[in-house]
């Protein structure tokens, strides 16, 4: 008998094909559980039938894509891996944190992956920026010994690499957010890791509110929040279950290389008095001082695109022999940033804005120069205006950028500030919920359909009278139609 005479043959039960949804994605499953709601006649469930067996030989693609997993000895995160599979398996939410380099960004999903994790729906994992959101895929694709866009894809801003195999898929915060605003259940994904959770830009904030909204109408859906070690007990709070319990915590201790850190600040004395040097002049000579410790390239940071390129002119200037310099910054293409990571001969100097800071692994960096600055957006409610002021960064920015080196080998980062200044700056940086102009805020959240900025559950809800400020600006400005405008 040929597949087509099998029409004659008897039908499934409706009772069959809603056991056989198991076996295929969460948001299919959603649509044939409509479908099956109103099929009734045999030809509409055997129709269905071979729907659902479609879906499901979609579903064993992914899975068979999945290659056995294995994770390097050396990193602090594979010790502890059989702990964090099983605190996953066991809560809907599990924070991480640990050290820089201790293998949260990269082993993690891997875990996610072996306990059966990314199959019904993919493993969407987040990052601040675009170019970690690509490389991080990069580098997990290749301890998979895949190619990208097989078991592991990203969506960045101009570029999808997302296949009908992929169960990771790296993305910045921005995407998934725009996501919901089709999918409001994030039926998509069966498991959300918001990675380096602790820079607390809007965006991270906005997704935190949401996932802890979503969480009770998804009991499927797994979260894990990795975060550097500052505060995560504010994290493990703010997903507390509904008893009180908060969300567990699992520190992994150490890190791989060790990192040495040299102050070299500006200044110095000469006649009795303080002096202070040519900022350029520090930096080269800091990297003089570096490429005498040995090979390998050397990122520095700075607080904009300006300075980059200053700096660039000085060093082009000191024409020094096998020595390339490539820049970094936000407003560089894809491609353009992409760059940093290619094949060279000889030293490669990169420097960079802040974007560097978080997540990246750039295999050949040995050696950081940290200026100390960047460009940090500050709300003045006396001026009413927002800036971008450069300061002093934070202790947590400081560690994450000297984190940049001491990834594939020991490392030595400079610091052209003095260690009494390293030790009175504050230890983090303000969330920028908190540098931000509320009406700006309210704004972003009507685009985002977020609701009601009064009832949205952040981590750290603005001050209310700032929120009723923001609120009047923007009815006198007609901005919002009325006085609750929900999306
Ligand atoms: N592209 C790469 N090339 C070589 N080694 C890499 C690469 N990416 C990661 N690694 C190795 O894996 C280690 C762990 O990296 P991972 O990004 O997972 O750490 P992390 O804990 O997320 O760090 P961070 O807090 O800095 O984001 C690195 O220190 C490095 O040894
Ligand atoms: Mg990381």
């Amino acid at each position: 008998m040929t597949q087509h005479e099998t029409t004659t043959s008897q039908a499934p039960s409706r009772d069959e094909l809603f056991a056989a949804l198991d076996n295929v994605t969460i948001a299919e499953a959603r649509s044939f559980r409509r479908r099956l709601s109103k099929a009734r006649a045999p030809k509409a469930l055997r129709e269905i039938g071979q729907d659902i067996q479609a879906a499901a030989d979609r579903l064993a693609l992914v899975d068979a894509a999945v290659p056995p997993l294995t994770y390097p000895d050396s990193l602090p995160v594979s010790a502890r891996k059989d702990d964090i599979a099983a605190a996953i398996e066991k809560n809907q939410v599990v924070i991480i944190a640990g050290e820089t380099g201790s293998g949260k960004t990269t082993q993690i999903p891997k875990i996610c992956l072996d306990i059966g994790r990314g199959r019904r729906g993919l493993i969407g994992h987040t990052q601040p920026r675009r170019i970690a959101a690509r490389t991080v895929a990069e580098r997990i694709a290749s301890e998979l010994d895949q190619d990208i866009g097989e078991s592991v894809g990203y969506a960045i801003r101009f570029d999808d690499q997302v296949s009908d195999t992929t169960a990771v898929k790296l993305m910045t915060d921005g995407i998934l957010l725009a996501e919901m605003q089709r999918d409001r259940f994030l039926n998509k994904y069966d498991t959300i890791i918001i990675d380096e959770a602790h820079e607390r830009s809007l965006n991270i904030d906005f997704l935190l509110g949401y996932l802890k909204r979503l969480l009770p109408k998804r009991p499927d859906l797994k979260v894990i929040i990795t975060s550097a070690t500052i505060d995560p007990e504010s994290f493990a709070e703010h997903f507390a279950q509904p008893d009180g319990t908060p969300a567990p915590i699992i520190e992994v201790s150490g890190r791989t290389y060790p990192v040495e850190i040299r102050y070299r600040p500006l200044e110095f004395e000469a006649g009795g008095k303080l002096v202070d040097q040519d900022p350029l002049d520090g930096l080269t000579e800091a990297i003089e001082e570096l490429m005498a410790e040995g090979d390998g390239d050397i990122l520095c940071f700075f607080p904009g695109e300006r300075d980059i390129r200053d700096a660039m002119e000085t060093i082009e200037a000191k024409k020094w022999k096998n020595v390339e310099v490539a820049p970094l910054f936000g407003r560089l293409s894809n491609q353009e940033q992409h760059r940093v990571f290619s094949n060279h001969r000889g030293r490669r100097i990169v420097l960079s804005t802040n974007i560097a800071e978080t997540s990246l692994t750039v295999p050949g960096i040995r050696y950081v120069v940290d200026t100390g600055t960047a460009r940090i957006s500050r709300y003045s409610t006396r001026t009413k205006v927002q800036r971008l002021p450069i300061e002093p960064i934070s202790q947590a920015s400081a560690n994450q950028r000297s984190g940049r080196c001491g990834r594939v080998a020991d490392g030595i980062a400079i610091r052209l500030y003095s260690e009494q200044d390293f030790q009175s700056r504050p230890e983090f940086t303000d969330p920028e919920i908190l540098r931000t102009n509320l009406a700006s805020v309210i704004l972003q959240m009507v685009s985002l359909k977020l609701g009601d900025i009064e009832k949205f559950p952040f981590l750290q809800p603005p001050e209310f009278k700032a929120i009723r400020d923001g609120l009047n600006l923007l009815h006198e400005l007609g901005a919002l139609q009325d006085k609750h405008e929900k999306p």
